[in-house]
């Protein structure tokens, strides 16, 4: 902080100070000792105001916290440039140091744990009560967000708790996902194929390959969609548009799975658009430690590990 504005903090926090003392001795000279009844001399609808002294509880609090004020501003950074007499604020008060002596606390007491199960392989990990415990804690604060704090997903991101993997459902490649994030590429098709093409291969995937029924007047050529479709889609989701994990093009015979809808106005702004779903990637802000927890608990949903069910489990054996 500069010269001026470390004066400027002074004068004003001192100042302050002054005149609060100066207003609370100040009101209670003008007390007249002992009367109560005085009134200020004025009615207001029959409403007077008394006159009578602040209570003592009252004054002896607001003269509290000044001392208390003068006291903090002694011993800790507050007062502009000044370090404060108490050790440890030589850089100041950041809120960034406080964090980072919590931080050192828990990993002191979590980390030996922490090093235990990332040891461990993640299929082994998803089935410890504990090592899922702390990873529903990781999940609720860093994924839920996102995901919903039931891991059920939204519109946009993906259902965690079912069988459909955009990217893969073993426990590496769930751990892959979240440490290195995932960025899927759907091409905008509206340019290429027209509006008439985009009408045609949407009611293809809903109708042949997702199984729903088309609206009697879609208008739309189904056959015609087909040809569309294996020209310009299979390369990504299949053949049989059964999806390519290695992409995160997704299944489209599962329209469970589908996070961008299935109704065919749905499906007709995804080809027309294309969309960019982005998993951000974890392993700067959270580590290896606790990615390892969380694919666990990922993993976990989809496999009938639950907490309960190991805690069940463990006290029948
Ligand atoms: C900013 C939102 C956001 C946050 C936060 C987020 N995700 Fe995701 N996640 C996504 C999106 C979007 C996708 C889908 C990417 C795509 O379109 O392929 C995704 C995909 C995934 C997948 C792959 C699903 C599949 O079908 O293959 C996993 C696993 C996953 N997230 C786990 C997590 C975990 C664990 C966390 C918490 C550390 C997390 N995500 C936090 C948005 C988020
Ligand atoms: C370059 C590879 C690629 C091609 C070619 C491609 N797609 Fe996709 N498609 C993807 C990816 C990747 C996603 C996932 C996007 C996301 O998660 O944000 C996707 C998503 C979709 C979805 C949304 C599914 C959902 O979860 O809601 C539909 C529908 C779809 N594609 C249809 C098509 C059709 C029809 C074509 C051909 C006209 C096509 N795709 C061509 C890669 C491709």
């Amino acid at each position: 902080m500069t010269t001026f504005w470390s004066t400027w903090i002074c004068v004003l926090t001192i100042g302050s100070l002054i005149g609060l003392t100066w207003l609370l001795i100040g009101t209670r000279k003008g007390e007249t000792k002992g009367s109560v009844d005085q009134t200020m001399g004025h009615s207001f609808d029959g409403i007077e105001e008394y006159d009578n002294p602040l209570p003592q509880w009252w004054f002896m609090l607001f003269a509290g916290t000044l001392v208390f004020a003068v006291g903090y501003l002694i011993l800790y950074p507050g007062l502009g440039n000044w370090k404060g007499v108490l050790p440890g604020y030589e850089d100041g008060w950041t809120g960034v140091h406080e964090w980072e002596k919590e931080m050192n606390k828990a990993d002191a007491k979590f980390g030996p744990i922490f090093a235990k199960f990332a040891a461990m392989p993640v299929e082994e990990v998803a089935k410890d009560p504990q090592a899922l415990k702390m990873g529903g804690r990781l999940f609720a604060s860093n994924c839920s967000v996102c995901h919903g704090s039931d891991a059920k997903g939204a519109f946009g991101f993906p259902n965690l708790t079912d069988a459909d993997w955009r990217w893969g459902g073993a426990a590496d490649t769930i751990k892959t996902t979240i440490m290195g994030g995932r960025m899927a590429a759907m091409p905008a098709w509206g340019e290429i194929l027209g509006e008439t093409g985009v009408k045609n291969v949407a009611a293809y995937v809903r109708h042949e390959l997702a199984g729903l029924p088309l609206p009697a007047d879609s208008g739309a050529d189904v056959q015609a969609g087909q040809q569309l479709f294996s020209t310009t889609c299979v390369a990504c989701h299949g053949a049989n548009g059964q999806g390519t994990e290695a992409m995160g093009a997704p299944n489209l015979t599962h329209p469970a799975g589908f996070i961008y809808g299935s109704s065919l106005a749905q499906l007709q702004q995804t080809i027309r658009h294309g969309r960019q779903g982005h998993m951000p990637a974890q392993n700067e802000l959270l580590g290896n430690d606790k990615v390892q927890l969380l694919a666990a608990y990922v993993y976990s949903l989809s496999h009938g590990l639950s907490t309960e069910r190991l805690q069940a489990e463990g006290k029948r054996e």
